[in-house]
């Protein structure tokens, strides 16, 4: 089939209001908008201002009423604790209305925050769909955030109720989330109101009289009940949820997500990119504590009436590099997405993909990478075993979703390796230098989506206007800044190479070196400190922390080392994935005092490194580099 795109996309530029109002019409509004986009409102504008609408509704009650009830909504399947289910979108709808009841009955309002601190399981999702349903705003917190990170969030978006679990399942081990979960609401200084809790059965959890309410018990006596919760009628640029993300400093970034302009992004994308069809199972195999879960396992999957697939696993080791293939024959997934990482780790434990011979593959269509950077090596690799499509796609937590990709639903164009392809419809990308002047096609600049976003961006932080200006538009007045780097080829390929901030991605995972940094700072021995991401051969980046001790520090650094590892872990989580803490004298800087970040990462990758022309003492990064010897072989 040849491609549609360039088309739709010219479509799109002649008349972005028109395109939108178009793709609205796949949105069951209850006050159909009159206006598609509002410049004078918002920090750069708002989509659909007049329109009223519910996104629980659209994901749920419209597929029942015609006629999908008893299709299924969402599979689970968790090979982590051995279990299956499949609910229904009717079985979706009964279990999310007792959730909403529930919260109703805690007080829950319109408009009021609650955090959810889960694992991987249905409840999760039932609770994100009944906040959507009442209007309230939900937070999803990843599981593997420790304490601190949960007791910012909960300060930042001031959370009136707090839905957990006992615990989550690692492979191998038991995670408590309730001790994290009360140590955090200790150390926050707003105090939710109460916490639902879902007891598990691999580990109970005492509960805090007055305060937490068993999850479980509590749906079942409102469905007991009988209780009917209709769907409130939303704004179209109402809050749906806050979704906290790396930014430069140790705060989150609260990326704020309306309800009608992402419902119309997230239906069209599942269309026209990665060509999905209603009644087909969808599976992104992320959590649904970043924003691909959100997008791709729970909202866009429903909207468009596919199945979705919450797993509750990993790619390897759950029990071996053959789970994926299980779980798409088993559940005929059509459309996988997942994260380059956790196909360089099915690789790895499987180099020939001999494991695919078991399976029958037959209904996977396509396969989608994003997260981060497919390099062409995996990409090349997943092509050769699975014999389908592979996409890779680029966007970001502030985005929602695909900023740049080839759309399979238009049509695919010719694949160029390394590249997430074209600029989707809504976003007009261009590649600035620091002056924020165009570059020349194939030169290394900026990369920025002129403005306005299309809808399912975010309008702006939660209750940060001016952080969003300061840290998103103000250095290339007129454009957004993605704070990555990259560079547009003659033919309109986009290809994305760094990140311009001090973010790293790790195993998917995006973090902040920044914030890491204020951890190491803060063991009492250390002085200064510097955390760069370096290469790892699954993870793609690790961190990797650079101590300088006080001076008359007299203990063995390898013992620092240790606890500075340990207090990482202890304050950010073990999802920042920081086991490599190494003891120098000094660290590399120019004469202006800036520590020479870039080259030290050239350093411990071994790649070929020059040395920079304003270092104030050459010898240090010989110093760096004998420090490295036997403590970290480059990938
Ligand atoms: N709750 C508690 N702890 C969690 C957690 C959760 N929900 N998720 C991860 N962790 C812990 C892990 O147990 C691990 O702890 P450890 O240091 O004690 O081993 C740590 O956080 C790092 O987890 P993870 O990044 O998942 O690394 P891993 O080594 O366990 O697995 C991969 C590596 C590549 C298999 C894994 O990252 C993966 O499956 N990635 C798939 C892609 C993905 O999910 N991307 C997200 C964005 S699309
Ligand atoms: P997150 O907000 O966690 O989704 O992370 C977004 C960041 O991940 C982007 O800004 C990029 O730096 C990186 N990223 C995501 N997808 C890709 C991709 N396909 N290619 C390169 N980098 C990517």
């Amino acid at each position: 089939m040849a491609s549609s795109y360039a088309k739709t996309y010219a479509g799109w530029k002649a008349d972005p209001e028109g395109f939108w109002s178009g793709a609205a019409a796949a949105i069951d509004w209850f006050k159909t908008p009159a206006k598609t986009f509002d410049g004078e409102r918002g920090v750069y504008g708002r989509w659909f201002p007049d329109g009223e609408t519910n996104t629980c509704f659209n994901c749920v009650d419209r597929h029942v009423a015609a006629g999908r009830g008893d299709q299924a909504a969402l599979i689970y399947d968790s090979p982590v604790t051995g279990q299956k289910r499949s609910y229904t979108y009717r079985e979706v709808l009964t279990q999310v209305e007792g959730v909403a009841a529930v919260l109703l009955g805690l007080g829950v309002d319109r408009g009021d925050r609650v955090i959810i601190y889960m694992p991987m399981v249905p409840e999760a999702v039932f609770a994100m769909l009944a906040c959507a349903r009442i209007g309230a705003v939900h937070s999803v917190v990843f599981g593997g955030f420790a304490a601190n990170e949960l007791a910012t969030r909960i300060d930042d978006c001031r959370a009136k109720v707090v839905i957990s679990a006992s615990c989550g399942v690692e492979p191998g081990r038991i995670v408590a989330y309730k001790p994290l979960l009360d140590a955090a609401i200790e150390l926050a200084a707003h105090k939710p109101e109460h916490c639902l809790i879902l007891q598990r059965p691999e580990l109970s959890a005492a509960m805090s009289a007055g305060r937490d309410i068993d999850f479980a018990d509590a749906v079942t006596e409102v469905l007991t009940e009988g209780t009917v919760v209709p769907c409130v009628s939303l704004g179209a640029t109402e809050p749906l949820y806050i979704l906290y993300t790396s930014g430069t400093t140790g705060q989150p970034k609260g990326v704020l997500r309306d309800n009608g302009g992402h419902m119309v992004a997230l239906a069209w994308s599942m269309q026209h990119f990665y060509g999905a069809r209603p009644g087909e199972v969808f599976w992104a195999a992320s959590d649904i504590g970043w924003v691909v879960g959100h997008s791709y396992i729970v909202y866009g999957p429903l909207l468009n009436g596919s199945t979705t697939v919450l797993y509750e696993g990993k790619p390897v080791g759950t029990p071996d590099a053959g789970a994926y293939w299980r779980v798409i024959e088993e559940h005929g997934v059509r459309v996988l997405f997942t994260a380059p990482t956790a196909f360089r780790a099915i690789r790895k434990d499987d180099p020939s993909g001999s494991l695919i011979a078991g399976y029958d593959l037959s209904s996977l269509r396509a396969l989608f990478l994003a997260g981060e950077r497919a390099d062409p090596d995996t990409l090349q690799w997943a092509e050769q075993v699975l014999l389908v499509p592979v996409i890779d796609h680029w966007w970001q937590t502030e985005s929602g979703w695909p900023m740049a990709g080839n759309p399979l639903g238009l049509g695919l164009l010719p694949v160029k390796h390394g590249s997430p392809t074209v600029p989707l419809p809504g976003y007009e990308i261009h590649v600035l230098d620091d002056a924020g002047h165009a570059v020349a096609a194939g030169a290394l600049g900026n990369i920025a989506v002129k403005l306005p976003l299309p809808p399912g961006c975010l309008p702006s932080f939660w209750n940060a206007d001016e952080r969003f200006r300061s840290a998103c538009l103000a250095e290339f007045p007129g454009y957004y800044k993605t704070s990555d780097a990259g560079f547009i080829d003659e033919d309109g390929y986009l290809f994305i190479m760094s990140r311009t901030d001090d973010i790293i991605n790790v195993a998917g995972h995006r973090l902040s070196t920044g914030a890491m940094e204020e951890v190491c700072a803060s063991h009492p021995d250390v002085a200064e400190c510097a955390v760069i991401g370096i290469a790892d051969a699954v993870k793609g980046q690790v961190p990797a922390g650079f101590l300088v001790l006080n001076s008359g520090v007299s203990r063995e650094s390898s013992m620092i080392e240790r606890e500075v590892v340990a207090l990482v872990r202890d304050r950010i989580g073990p999802v920042a994935a920081f086991k490599l803490a190494i003891c120098v004298k000094r660290l590399p800087k120019t004469r202006s005092g800036k520590i020479l970040r870039g080259t030290m990462q050239k350093i411990a990758d071994g790649q070929e490194w020059k040395m920079p022309a304003t270092i104030d003492d050459p010898a240090i990064l010989e110093e760096i580099e004998s420090a490295l010897a036997g403590r970290h072989l480059p990938v």
